[in-house]
């Protein structure tokens, strides 16, 4: 049996979607964290099935993710998008926890939806899926939580400047690809996006619905109502995909029932532990994506008072999207159902 670390006992892992950029970060950060691991399966499409991974020094096929995948494993973490709706059902008969990055089954009701440090309490609810929200969701609600309890958020007015990474593997390498061509005058091709995103912006991610929002914004906006547990905040989202490889930023607009100054909002988010203040624009201190890339906090700056309205603040909020916004949150979670003891038995056969 492998060593354990923090005396958790080493929990049989599945990892879907395991050669994504998204899989590759979850790998690194459970190797960084010294997650005790017994078990390791990698799995992926068929695409990848002569694919072989190298983690702490041993080497791993990658097998093709099906219904079988799953026997004698304690968490699946689930990086594939929608595939995870035909897999679920089949890894929680087995007696895994899946936790899942992709939005299959963030907002339905009997699923709980999940940033660690914001709702963890909601974890202990699960029937066998725990879901990760979408990454600009989970940046924002560290702060908004903190800034609730404080002073009551009545309105929330958020614009995203997204990098292309949020989009997966292709898109960065569309905008490693065009940024070149366009440097070389060589024709420009889009692909994943449906215009160029070399030195431009595309203010559409995910599809349009009927009311002219994006699938995106209205994530964004549904999950952060879910996870605060504010099921008729008044929110309203743009999201804007931008040519940066990694780390989301968002620009927050809030309103409260009670003023706020500047200062109690500082305090209150430096208080926590899963936030670094930058914010001292005397001497040019805010954050930035390549501030963020590659960390774990949220970052926030450039807090200042609303000067439209009576009790709002600004803020600028930046975090490495496949940290935070994916791979360390699920791996939060995964650390959090160890250290409570939730882990259910997988089902001998
Ligand atoms: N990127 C982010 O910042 C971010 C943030 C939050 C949530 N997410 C979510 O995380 C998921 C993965 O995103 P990503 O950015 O890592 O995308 P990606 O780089 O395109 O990787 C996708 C991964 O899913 C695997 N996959 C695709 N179809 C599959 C299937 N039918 N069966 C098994 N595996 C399959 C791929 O395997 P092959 O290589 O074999 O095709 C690959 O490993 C998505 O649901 C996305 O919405 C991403």
């Amino acid at each position: 049996m492998p060593a354990t670390t923090n005396g958790k006992r080493p929990v049989n892992l599945a990892i879907i979607g395991a050669t994504g950029v998204v899989g590759t970060e979850l790998l690194k950060i459970l190797d960084e964290r010294n997650f005790p691991i017994g078990q390791l399966k990698l799995l992926a499409s068929e695409r990848s099935k002569d694919t072989v991974i190298n983690f702490r020094d041993k080497d791993y096929p990658v097998e093709v993710a099906t219904k079988d995948s799953f026997k004698n494993i304690d968490i699946v973490l689930s990086a594939a998008g929608s595939i995870i709706n035909e897999l679920a059902p089949a890894a929680i008969e087995a007696g895994a926890i899946v936790i899942d990055k992709s939005s299959a089954f963030r907002m339905r009701t009997e699923v709980p939806l999940v940033v660690p440090g914001v709702n963890d309490s909601a974890i202990h609810n699960h029937k066998g899926i725990i879901a990760s929200p979408n990454c600009s969701t989970s940046q924002l609600v560290v702060p908004l939580k903190i800034l609730h309890d404080l002073a009551g958020i009545t309105r929330a007015v958020v614009s995203t400047y997204q990098s292309v990474s949020g989009a997966g593997s292709d898109a960065m390498e569309e905008l490693e690809i065009q940024t070149h061509n366009s440097l070389h005058g060589q024709p420009l091709e889009p692909k994943v996006f449906t215009k160029q995103i070399a030195f431009n912006l595309i203010p559409h991610i995910d599809k349009f619905n009927k009311d002219g929002y994006t699938k995106e914004e209205e994530k964004l906006i549904e999950e952060t109502r879910k996870i605060l547990n504010l099921p008729q905040l008044a929110i309203t989202c743009t999201a804007v995909r931008v040519p940066v490889l990694i780390g989301h930023s968002e620009s927050v607009l809030l309103e409260f029932a009670r003023p706020i100054s500047v200062e109690q909002a500082s305090i209150a988010l430096a208080n926590s532990d899963l936030i670094e203040l930058w914010d001292d624009v005397e001497d040019n201190i805010y954050p930035t994506p390549v501030d963020a890339a590659g960390k774990d906090p949220v970052y926030i700056g450039r807090i200042r008072k609303d000067n439209s309205s009576a009790n709002g603040l600004h803020l600028w909020v930046v975090a490495d999207n496949l940290r935070i916004g994916a791979a360390l949150n699920a791996i939060r979670i995964a650390e959090y159902l160890l250290e409570h003891k939730l882990l259910r038995q997988p089902v001998a056969s």
